[in-house]
């Protein structure tokens, strides 16, 4: 792998319209005293998830909110892979949730695909995507992995947390206490990835 290109800016937009993304990735940013935004904010256009891969996903949103904002843009595409269902939803995790993001809808779809078997491990993944406005990238993918659980519990965080069980913990990442999901969670992980690599002098 080549040089790193260090991050030295005062601002990022995160190339997310999705609250609990933005939410997340805010607070694991809190530390670097940058100014954050977002797509959502900014009201930038959301571009078509057209890729096959999280990263590829990632690159497309990074690339978009940097080339409109002309300011350095961070983008996560993230998602739960079950693993007797071959990954589903993986990068239609969003997608699963119909447009109405009925995540009750999407978790109930996965309960019904996965009934047959009595546990389900499962992982969720975080591509991160670091793009300035030259077109210019580092990208990074972090992983948790653990267990389905039913019925969903928890009110805390987004998505899919009240039926994943991280392994080695009891409760699901929806009623952890926020700070304690952001110490072990995919976004987490790809997170300090991001900072040993752009985030740290040389
Ligand atoms: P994206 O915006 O296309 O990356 O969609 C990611 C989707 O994956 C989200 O809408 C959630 O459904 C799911 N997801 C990603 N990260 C998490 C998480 O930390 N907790 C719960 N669900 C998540």
């Amino acid at each position: 792998m080549g040089e790193r290109r260090h991050f030295t800016e005062k601002q990022i937009v995160i190339a997310s319209h999705n609250p609990g993304k933005v939410r997340e990735i805010r607070e694991l940013l809190a530390p670097f005293g940058v100014n954050v935004s977002s797509a959502g904010d900014m009201d930038l256009p959301e571009p078509e998830e057209t890729g096959e891969t999280f990263i590829d996903n990632a690159i497309i949103k990074a690339s978009a909110t940097a080339s409109v904002s002309q300011l350095p843009a961070l983008a996560d595409d993230s998602g739960l892979c079950v693993d007797v269902l071959g990954g589903a939803p993986g990068i239609f995790s969003a997608r699963w949730a119909g447009p109405d993001k009925n995540f009750g809808m999407a978790m109930q779809k996965i309960m019904e695909a996965t009934a047959d078997f009595e546990t389900c491990k499962a992982h969720f993944v975080c591509a991160l995507c670091l793009c300035w406005p030259d077109g210019h990238v580092e990208n990074f993918e972090g992983y948790v992995h653990g267990a389905l659980s039913w019925p969903p519990r928890g009110d805390q965080g987004f998505g899919y947390d009240p039926i994943f069980v991280p392994d080695g913990y009891d409760e699901t990442f929806a009623e952890m206490d926020p700070a304690q999901k952001h110490a072990m969670s995919h976004r987490a992980d790809a997170f300090n990835q991001l900072v040993a690599a752009c985030f740290q002098p040389s």
